[in-house]
């Protein structure tokens, strides 16, 4: 016996909550929506996970980051999903989907039957084990993509005070959880295998802006190589890490950031997967018309850029989300999505935000001695594609998310440099 519901979303992340709030904006009826989560708590806004989470002193928690604070609307608790009819189905897994019959088999031995299903289940953490290191289950050893991995974290945090960290990885992940242990008084080495941080967006210059305050701030850098192993003591925590390079690094505690798995295995073999994700079409939809995929999960048509991708960004994640819902409920009047890649981050006093597309020719612009508003334009073919921008103001990100969407003629790129974040502002 089971439930049937019009509307079913699996996952309950960041798009599952904006996903609902647009459902209550469309009008939704009470008992037509279902969100099953593996997580025990309603969505949250995961980027706060390696941010205010990790503070030492008034650390972020729940309920202050539940979706939808970061679009400045109503926080979505428990209670809102109550008043609001949607039955929130929590520590619940997802283990079998039938994408052709339209139902679905929880780990409670439930057969949950709907008419639309929206896939939001974003993606996991990549382990050491995938790279043959053995040992990363270590208590000491921490991962971070959900609120269990930050309780964890939070916690080998306050007993390593004054100790050593080892931060495997230099993407976001590593960045952010690397200013946050030195905030918490943690002397940290950042272990890198490319030659410079956010190696797949930063380029060497504002790289090296970055990685200098850091070190600035007592990181060490080791660049070019990667973990192999670790020691342990008696307990199974690890003592030290072994670099390929030879290096060993005392360790109190390791965070490791070394990428992540879109959660497909659920559709393997029933819907169109594409570069590791869901495809769908510029509606949100997958290969089966019922079925629609939003956030880390969905591979989407990039209309500026007439190419498929799939992109681990929240703000994708609340677009889109709010996208496939308009495209279920009124598809008369949902036209195809037009979506501007974004992404951002925060870390110690920085914050920059990055649109558009990183390829091309690149001009830098602005201050970056003194570090406070400083970017880069990415050229292309003799259009701008994309802009980055450290320490602007709201204004600022939008008249640059504008202009980039804009693909701008550049004729003259020394003209550029010289307008500098001026010429966003004439487009
Ligand atoms: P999300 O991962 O949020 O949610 C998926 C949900 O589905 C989870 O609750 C999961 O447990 C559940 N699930 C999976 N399989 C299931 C199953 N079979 N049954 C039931 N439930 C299942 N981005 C950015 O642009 N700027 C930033 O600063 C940051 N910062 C940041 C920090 C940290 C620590 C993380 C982990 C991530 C970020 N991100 C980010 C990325 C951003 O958080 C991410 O893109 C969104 O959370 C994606 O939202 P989704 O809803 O797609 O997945």
């Amino acid at each position: 016996m089971g439930r049937a519901f019009v509307y079913v979303i699996v996952g309950g992340g960041v798009a599952a909550g904006y996903a609902a709030l647009e459902f209550t904006r469309k009008g939704v009826s009470d008992g037509e929506l279902c969100i099953i989560s593996d997580e025990p708590v309603a969505p949250y806004e995961r980027p706060a996970l390696s941010k205010g989470f990790l503070l030492p002193e008034d650390p972020t928690r729940l309920p202050s980051f539940h979706t939808c604070v970061g679009a400045n609307d109503e926080i979505l608790t428990p209670k809102w999903y109550k008043e609001h009819g949607i039955e929130l189905v929590l520590g619940t897994r997802v283990k079998s989907v039938d994408a052709r019959r339209l139902t679905l088999v929880t780990s409670t031995g439930e057969t949950i039957t709907y008419n639309f299903l929206i896939i939001a289940t974003g993606a996991r953490a990549l382990k050491l084990e995938e790279f043959g290191v053995e040992g990363s289950d270590a208590e000491n050893v921490c991962y971070l993509r959900d609120l269990s991995d930050a309780d964890r974290l939070a916690t080998a945090i306050q007993s390593s005070s004054n100790g050593n960290a080892v931060v495997i990885g230099g993407g976001y992940i590593g960045m952010e959880c690397a200013a946050s242990l030195v905030i918490n008084k943690i002397n940290v080495t950042m272990v890198l295998a490319g030659a410079h941080c956010m190696a797949r967006l930063f380029t060497p210059k504002i790289a090296t802006f970055y990685e200098d305050y850091y070190m600035g701030k007592g990181v060490k850098f080791i660049k070019g190589t990667v973990l192999t192993s670790f020691e342990f003591d008696s307990d199974k925590k690890v003592t030290a890490v072994n670099l390929k390079d030879g290096n060993q690094l005392p360790a109190d505690l390791v965070v490791v950031g070394i990428g992540i798995r879109p959660n497909i295995s659920l559709f393997e073999g029933q819907l169109i997967i594409e570069k590791g994700g869901i495809k769908v079409n510029s509606q949100m939809q997958s290969s089966e018309s019922s079925v629609y995929a939003i956030g880390d999960v969905a591979t989407f048509p990039v209309k500026l850029y007439g190419e498929m991708r799939r992109l681990e960004h929240v703000d994708f994640a609340r677009k889109s989300a709010r996208h496939a819902v308009s495209a279920i409920m009124e598809p008369e009047k949902t036209g195809e999505f037009d979506y501007l890649p974004c992404f951002y981050s925060r870390f110690f006093a920085f914050s920059w935000q990055f649109y558009g597309d990183h390829v091309g020719e690149v001009v830098h612009f602005g201050e970056y001695e003194d570090g406070k508003v400083f970017g880069a334009y990415w050229v292309k073919e003799g259009h701008l594609v994309g802009c980055f921008l450290e320490g602007g103001t709201k204004e600022q990100y939008e008249t640059i998310s504008k202009a980039t969407q804009l693909k701008p003629a550049v004729t003259d790129m020394e003209e550029l440099e010289r307008e500098g974040l001026g010429f966003t502002q004439t487009v």
